[in-house]
């Protein structure tokens, strides 16, 4: 039976961490929603690592809702959150509308990247029913502005206003924050300021959970992997390798 988003908060308040992991097609997601995880995250990401955008800014509301129509197909069992693109939540109006359109694609919740900036879009979309997860920290969508992908939270300016953020959305009533590339005291000082659940990327180990993209954890996109991603698998070695064996079989079938 599916989990209801309700499960995240009450994780933490019972002391459980939990284990998420971003997913992008139908096999994927069959497979990982075998495997015990808490939520699977179609994230913008996709942009990157499955339509070879150089980030996740050119990623459409069309892109978002394939994708996760097709995860949706895969799980009987575990949650399934849907990114918000960029420029999908201009307005609050437009946030909630474009949050309906990932509901009806199949997603059980939505995530969007910002902090107060977007209080009135979170609200909005949380007023509609639609269970959110909120983003702070580095947000990939504006890495463009940002010039790259750097920690947060190191100078006191900006930790105070991580910690602001994260408190306004977790009391608006988020299921969860991500907290990405946030300096690892201040992931671990939001995460004790919260009652509900932090998800950790890149920012220590004392978030309330954690949260990979996939391809990272499995070794499926060889050309780039953040520090902070230790692969446990070589899946392009082995797709390279079983390639290869064919070819060779087929060219030269004596040898
Ligand atoms: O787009 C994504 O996959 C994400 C996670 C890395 C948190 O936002």
């Amino acid at each position: 039976m599916k989990t209801a988003p309700a499960s995240l908060r009450a994780a933490k308040a019972a002391g459980r961490r939990l284990a998420t992991l971003t997913a992008y097609d139908y096999p994927t997601a069959r497979l990982l929603d075998e495997c015990g995880l808490d939520l699977l995250l179609v994230g913008d990401s996709l942009g990157m690592v499955v339509l070879g955008h150089p980030d996740t800014t050119q990623v459409t509301m069309d892109d978002m809702i394939h994708h996760t129509r097709a995860v949706a197909r895969g799980v009987t069992k575990t949650l399934v959150a849907a990114d918000l693109p960029a420029g999908s939540c201009r307005t609050p109006s437009l946030a909630v509308e474009n949050s309906r359109k990932l509901r009806e694609a199949g997603a059980d919740l939505v995530k969007i990247e910002g902090g107060s900036e977007c209080l009135p879009a979170i609200e909005a979309i949380l007023a509609d029913g639609i269970p959110l997860i909120g983003h702070l920290g580095m947000l990939p969508q504006r890495v463009v502005e940002e010039g790259g992908y750097h920690i947060k939270g190191k100078s006191t300016a900006e930790a105070e206003r991580l910690v602001s953020d994260a408190i306004a959305i977790d009391q608006a009533g988020a299921s969860a924050i991500v907290l990405e590339l946030v300096h690892a005291p201040l992931a671990a000082e939001i995460s004790k300021k919260t009652s509900c659940p932090t998800i950790g990327i890149g920012s220590g180990k004392e978030c309330d959970g954690g949260i990979l993209v996939l391809h990272d954890l499995i070794g499926l996109f060889p050309w780039f992997r953040p520090k902070f991603a230790q692969p446990r698998a070589d899946v392009a070695t082995t797709i390279q390798r079983a390639v290869r064996e064919y070819s060779r079989e087929i060219q030269s079938p004596a040898g």
